[in-house]
């Protein structure tokens, strides 16, 4: 099959600013939005232009406005959307639906072809995936569930900063959480320095999971660890996988890999945990899963699975056949167009880019990137490493009203299909806003 040529799948042109957006179609569908829903339930910032941009279409890597503004994208909606309207998704979705669009209880073929297919793109210790209808908020907790029910013991420990879900920490009668410092280098917990450090934010897990003196392993009240194996905007050092897991085997507790964001391609593998050989005991999935189409899954061992109670992750919405077949149309997709691939190329000429960028900028701290996955942290300057968050706020927005759509601070999630053109004109555009905001 000849390869679909990338360059193709988004509006052409891009990007194509008409008026400064967010224009004035904009303002007043925003405006009337304002009027019914509140909108910052969403998460969008009515103080910020870039929230009060209208979408009107998408197609590819990249996003149109009610103006008729084209962007080349940086955030795929919200770093699921890795081809914007897929066409083969949609189709695929399409025909479940017209198959039957619910069976909540009643099985059916779609469920186990949606499981295998993702089991293909997995590490082969796993053999068990438990298929969602709705959020990836969903598919932590039924990690968390899994986690707990199996090794009987109710804690969870999380690491600041990295996001499961609209629950925030578990601090039920049932469940409770312990959150431990992040592996973040650049402002360090432990004020260390990598590699000199030897991963020490890694071995501190490890003291504090470890089972209270004279208990065995069984006995200590952690179930798991549960982390972003990309962390967010300030990333994750090399070897901290490796180490997590090693610490997490040696006290018997399990480590589930929430790869809603990090996943599915995002890093230039189909796992973030890939990079490391890291296998977690359950993972969870979401987001890119399905294109952006609701659905998630935990894909995990048997024995593990099994410990859900019956009944637990069954809602209304689980599993159905829009969900599975999206699921199944979206792994073949990204074969088809090899985004896995794409991601880790351009995602490398995106990262030398902007490496040269933080040797040439004293506003530019920090650059952690894997892929697709982007953090760039803006400061006052290089020793201080402080976070100056207005001059972050003015590079994005100028950014964004040149014509690349982004959330408007430092963390992006472009398309998968992102295409190395598209890229370098989006770092010209950075380059550009920068150097205008070092001026101001
Ligand atoms: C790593 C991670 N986990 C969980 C979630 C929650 O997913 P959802 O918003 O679909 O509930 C998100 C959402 O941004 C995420 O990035």
């Amino acid at each position: 099959m000849v390869k679909k040529d990338l360059n193709t799948l988004g509006y052409p042109n891009a990007p194509k600013i008409v008026t400064t957006p967010p224009g004035p179609k904009s303002e007043e569908i925003y405006k009337k939005i304002m009027a019914r829903i509140p909108l910052i339930v969403y998460g969008s910032n009515p103080a910020s232009p870039v929230s009060r941009l209208i979408w009107e279409s998408a197609k590819g890597d990249t996003v149109r406005d009610a103006d008729g503004n084209i962007f080349i994208d940086w955030t795929a909606g919200y770093h699921m959307a890795n081809v914007h309207s897929p066409t083969p998704v949609i189709e695929a979705v399409s025909k479940g639906a017209s198959r039957m669009v619910n069976t909540a209880n009643w099985s059916f073929d779609l469920r186990y072809k949606a499981a295998d297919k993702l089991l293909e793109i997995c590490p082969s210790e796993f053999d068990t995936v438990v298929i969602g209808g709705g959020s990836g908020t969903e598919s932590t907790l039924a990690a968390v569930q899994a986690a707990t029910n199996f090794t009987k013991r109710n804690t969870i420990v999380q690491l600041a900063t990295h996001y499961h879900g609209q629950h925030g920490t578990w601090q039920g009668p049932n469940i409770k959480s312990i959150i431990l410092p992040s592996c973040n280098c650049y402002n360090c917990a432990f004020k260390m320095e990598y590699p000199d450090c030897g991963i020490f934010c890694a071995e501190f897990v490890g003291e504090a999971i470890k089972p209270p003196a004279g208990l065995s392993a069984r006995k200590s009240s952690i179930a798991a660890v549960i982390l972003e194996p990309w962390a967010r905007a300030h990333g994750t050092p090399k070897g901290f996988l490796t180490k997590l897991r090693k610490v997490c085997t040696e006290n018997d507790v399990l480590l589930i890999a929430d790869e809603i964001t990090s996943g599915m391609g995002r890093s230039g593998k189909w796992w973030m945990c890939d990079w490391e050989n890291v296998v977690p005991d359950i993972l969870c999935t979401a987001k890119g899963l399905t294109m952006g189409f609701p659905g998630n899954a935990i894909v995990t061992r048997k024995e593990i699975a099994a410990a859900l109670p019956p009944g637990s992750g069954i809602h209304s919405y689980a599993a159905n056949a829009m969900v599975c077949s999206a699921i199944i149309a979206t792994i073949d997709y990204m074969n088809e167009l090899d985004l896995v691939n794409n991601s880790d190329k351009v995602g490398k000429i995106i990262t030398k880019r902007l490496l040269e960028l933080q040797s040439e900028h004293e506003m530019i701290g920090s650059v952690q990137a894997k892929g697709m996955n982007i953090g760039v942290t803006v400061v006052k300057d290089k020793a201080s490493r402080e976070l100056d968050r207005e001059a972050t706020m003015k590079i994005f927005l100028k950014w964004f009203q040149k014509g690349v759509l982004n959330y408007g601070y430092s963390w992006t999630s472009p398309p998968l299909c992102l295409t190395k053109e598209h890229a370098e004109t989006s770092l010209d555009l950075l380059e550009e806003s920068i150097k205008e905001v070092e001026k101001e």
